[in-house]
């Protein structure tokens, strides 16, 4: 018998249990499913990315293990001269305020591990990703949920946290342009943000990971330009998303150098960090590129007609103006599950159940803007056709 670790039994139930089935099912009699579950990017790395990794992979210095203290230099340096470019914010390399990670969700998962102890809290968005949750969880540590509630823009209301529990909180995790609700952050937020975690010493980690996927305009501020923000914390960033390299794992870690040191400890006892001929690519990515236009565009119309789509059947959404997904309350009269099933089993199309993403998630959706063989629209058109044919709403 195979007795996993009892730290396991802290990972909370798989919630699409019977959406997975149903899907397995529908996909196992032929039917057209249209997804709009995962939220990966669903065009190509760009060529110019793909050419340097091949240039640096056939570059023998690469094959070895990186034996630098916070990552492989060319990386570091260009992560350092791209938060200089994007967002105004100096970061040292030399004094560790740029650590290299192999991927976002490796940082966001050790950080947990690097800094909460049995006992501790962990302040965390919800609906929210849930590596912030699962991770304090799992180093013992117990994660309370922040509300992220439609009336407060869903931006978490931190006068609302009572003071015993902002007292005993070690780790708050905030994520803008956020999954899954798609909202962003404010300058104002960002500096009560920096005002509570001083107020309370709590450690920030801003998860960055969609800064580059916004449309009609807007650019997505850095946690790192509100003043006082490098004492109280870090921000996570990755290249996943803005350069659609979700495979390659290149992501990093920038802000307070002190913390920094504890996750790189943690770090360098489990990884031997990322293929240098990667973070090469990344290099290159970050000194050359910025989030491809074509790409953006098709997202953005995605987008619309998700939007469109919606508003014509009786819902009032506003337009987002970042990330991968919309985020639609259900109807009257239905749990997340039970329309997600409904769309699912009447209009074959797939979405997230809202309850997925923790149980202030439930009474939404999540509508993913990623839909592979999707060239121009036509199967997200396509989709919604289907579920006005199909699906009785009514409000
Ligand atoms: C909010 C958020 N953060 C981080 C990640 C992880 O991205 P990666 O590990 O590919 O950098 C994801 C992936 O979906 C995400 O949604």
């Amino acid at each position: 018998m195979v007795r996993f670790a009892s730290r396991l039994d802290s990972i909370p139930p798989y919630l699409f249990g019977e959406i997975s089935r149903l899907k397995a099912k529908a996909i196992s009699e032929g039917a057209d499913l249209i997804d709009f579950g995962i939220g990966d990017p669903d065009q190509p790395t760009p060529q110019p990315i793909i050419d340097k990794l091949a240039e640096a992979a056939n570059d023998p210095a690469t094959h070895r293990y990186d034996e630098t203290d916070y990552g492989w230099p060319p990386f570091i340096e260009a992560v350092a001269d791209w938060y200089a470019g994007r967002f105004g914010v100096q970061l040292d390399p030399a004094k560790g305020e740029v650590l290299g990670l192999i991927g976002s969700k490796e940082g966001l998962a050790h950080l947990a591990w690097a800094f909460i102890d049995p006992g501790d809290v962990s302040l965390v968005p919800e609906p929210g990703y849930t590596v912030y949750k699962v991770n304090t969880a799992l180093a013992g540590g117990t994660p309370i949920a922040m509300p992220l509630l439609a009336e407060n823009g869903f931006l978490p209301d931190l006068s609302a946290i009572p003071a015993d529990v902002a007292k005993k909180a070690k780790l708050l995790y905030i994520n803008y342009p956020n999954n899954p609700t798609a909202a962003v952050a404010t300058p104002e937020f960002f500096a009560e943000v920096v005002a509570f975690a001083k107020e309370h010493d709590i450690i920030v980690c801003h998860d960055a990971a969609y800064s580059e996927v916004t449309y009609d305009g807007y650019r997505a501020p850095s946690f790192l330009q509100t003043p006082g923000a490098k004492a109280v914390g870090i921000e996570i960033h990755s290249l996943s998303k803005a350069f659609s390299m979700t495979g390659w794992r290149v992501g990093f870690a920038v802000g307070n150098a002190d913390v920094l040191k504890g996750l790189n400890k943690l770090k360098s006892n489990v990884d031997s960090k990322q293929f240098p001929a990667l973070m090469e690519a990344g290099a290159y990515a970050l000194r050359n590129l910025e989030a491809s236009p074509a790409t953006l565009a098709l997202y953005s119309r995605r987008r619309d007609i998700v939007i469109d789509g919606l508003n014509g059947m009786g819902w009032n959404m506003p337009k987002t103006k970042a990330t991968l997904y919309v985020w639609a309350p259900v109807p009257p009269g239905y749990t997340s599950i039970e329309f997600a099933k409904t769309l699912l089993e009447k209009a074959g199309v797939l979405v997230v159940p809202g309850i997925g993403y923790g149980q202030y998630g439930e009474g939404y959706i999540r509508i993913s803007l990623t839909v592979s063989g999707d060239r121009n629209g036509e199967r997200v058109a396509e989709a919604f056709d289907r579920i006005r044919r199909n699906v009785q709403v009514r409000w």
